[in-house]
């Protein structure tokens, strides 16, 4: 009887400790960053299409909430506007500099209370300096000042990145253009 009452303490005890443990090993999940292993910053420039620039648009709405059009975005801060984008990308902030790639994807506006967009691109370089494409998406709260989103994968020269974009509307006029700094921190390079 005894033998069996200390047995089952020692069950017992061992159970705990392995509880224990495992909890413990929960909190070490949360691993240290790695270093940066690339960094660079990269501006891209939107005009959007108003059924007057045909000739200089690189963006246009394809969507947008029932009875709207399709040349001027809707109020409410946009939302349910749907834009598909092959913007030139530049290393300075200067929109006719010669471009080093194409920014090409879509982005929609998500909130009718304030800007607020999600974004989903590719930065398609073909330059001296880098070749390959890197892959974006996250969301993007326009009025904040920087916004972080996240680098999802890539090809050629950012085989398989991984890391974050920080974000910033470096320039804007009306409607019609805006500028975004997209400033590159990659943590898994290849
Ligand atoms: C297109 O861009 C060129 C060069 O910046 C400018 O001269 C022209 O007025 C623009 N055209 C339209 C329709 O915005
Ligand atoms: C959109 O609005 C413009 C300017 O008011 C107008 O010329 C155009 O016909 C409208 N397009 C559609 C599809 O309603
Ligand atoms: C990159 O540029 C080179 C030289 O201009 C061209 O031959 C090649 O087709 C381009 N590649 C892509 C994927 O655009
Ligand atoms: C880019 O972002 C990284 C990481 O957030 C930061 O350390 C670096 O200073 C930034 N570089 C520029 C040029 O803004």
């Amino acid at each position: 009887m005894k033998a069996i009452r200390v047995l089952h303490l020692c069950f017992l005890c061992l159970l705990v400790s392995a509880i224990l443990l495992k909890s413990a090993d929960c909190h070490s999940w949360k691993k240290k960053l790695p270093k940066p292993c690339k960094n660079l910053v990269l501006y891209f420039h939107d005009i959007i299409y108003n059924g007057k620039n045909a000739e200089n648009a690189t963006s246009a709405l394809v969507a947008a909430p029932e009875g709207a059009n399709l040349t001027i975005m809707t109020g409410n801060n946009h939302f349910g506007n749907l834009a598909v984008f092959d913007d030139p990308i530049t290393l300075d902030n200067n929109l006719h500099s010669p471009p080093v790639g194409r920014a090409q994807g879509f982005y929609f506006y998500d909130m009718k209370n304030t800007f607020s967009a999600w974004l989903g691109f590719t930065f398609v370089l073909n330059s001296t300096d880098h070749k390959g494409t890197i892959t974006f998406n996250g969301a993007d709260p326009i009025l904040t000042k920087y916004r972080d989103i996240s680098v999802v994968g890539g090809t050629g020269d950012f085989l398989m990145a991984r890391g974050i974009a920080t974000i910033s509307t470096d320039s804007y006029e009306g409607e019609v253009y805006f500028r975004l700094r997209v400033n590159i921190t990659l943590y898994e390079c290849y």
